[in-house]
């Protein structure tokens, strides 16, 4: 269902001749492609083809063995100091183990950011980071400890935390990992409201088909053996029209997602 319409003409996200890997391995190799402002784009593939590599080079914590990745307009492969800084106030991220602190109140975990990236008062730390819990719907349980909470609850708490800072851009890795259908729905749901009251642009990763078909916008599907991008578009027309059958059997729920 295609639910928004996007700017195509700049992109908040570009990724050029993108080649990765660990200890002299290839693992991904030569990947190109554009993300807009907006949209929920969904990063798909079988277990350890490298979604999480390629998301974790994404938002800077490794580097790629070539190619640039730029984040609204700067490459964050080569940028440094200041400038590095820079660009990852403008991304949060929710990683796959996504963990919030155990010993400290919903509140106290949204409240680190911006105690660590801003100079505001206590009491305005306080009240933004009350603000996020809200829009994820757990203002009530603010000074519950994670250990007191349902599994989806926590994973909203965690993208509460990484809205901290009001990033343009949130990457989540297999947010739904662990979590029943129905709460799995309600997440899904969330991301939707996000992007669309919002705007924020979401970098998903998850191989879960009904998830990307309420969420995605656009994916791309990551394959181990080419070590490549095997589809990328909408999923409806990658369902309808992929060249690839493979491709086209997976949204047709005729294979599973391992690679
Ligand atoms: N830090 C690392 N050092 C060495 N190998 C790694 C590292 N992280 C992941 N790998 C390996 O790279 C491959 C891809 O991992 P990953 O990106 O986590 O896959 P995915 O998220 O698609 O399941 C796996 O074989 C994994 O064991
Ligand atoms: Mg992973």
């Amino acid at each position: 269902m295609v639910r928004r319409e996007f700017n195509h003409e700049v992109p908040i996200i570009t990724v050029r001749h993108f080649t990765a890997g660990y200890d002299g391995h290839v693992l991904l190799r030569d990947l190109s492609f554009d993300i807009y402002p907006g949209e929920v784009f969904v990063i798909l593939g079988g277990s350890g083809c490298g979604k999480s590599t390629l998301l974790k080079h994404m938002i800077g914590l490794y580097q790629p063995l070539k190619g640039a990745i730029h984040i609204e307009g700067k490459d964050i492969v080569t940028a440094q100091g200041q400038q590095r800084l820079g660009i990852l106030a403008r991304i949060g991220v929710m990683y796959q183990q996504g963990a919030l602190f155990g010993s400290m109140t919903l509140l106290e975990n949204v409240r680190l950011p911006l105690e660590e990236y801003t100079d505001l008062p206590g009491e305005a730390i306080d009240r933004i980071a009350l603000m996020k819990l809200q829009l994820v719907g757990l203002g009530p349980a603010a000074y519950k400890l994670p250990d007191e909470i349902s599994g989806g609850m926590r994973k909203r708490a965690a993208i509460a935390r990484a809205m901290a800072l009001d990033p343009p851009i949130l990457f989540l890795d297999e947010p739904s990992a662990g979590l029943d259908p129905i709460t799995s729905a309600e997440l899904d749901q969330l991301i939707i409201g996000l992007a669309t009251h919002l705007n924020i642009t979401f970098v998903v990763v998850t191989h879960e088909l009904p998830s990307i078909e309420t969420i995605a916008d656009r994916v791309i599907m990551l394959d181990k053996r080419t070590q490549g991008i095997i589809a990328e578009g909408r999923p409806q027309e990658l369902r309808d029209h992929s060249k690839n059958l493979w491709v086209r059997q997976f949204f047709n729920r005729q294979v599973e997602a391992v690679g």
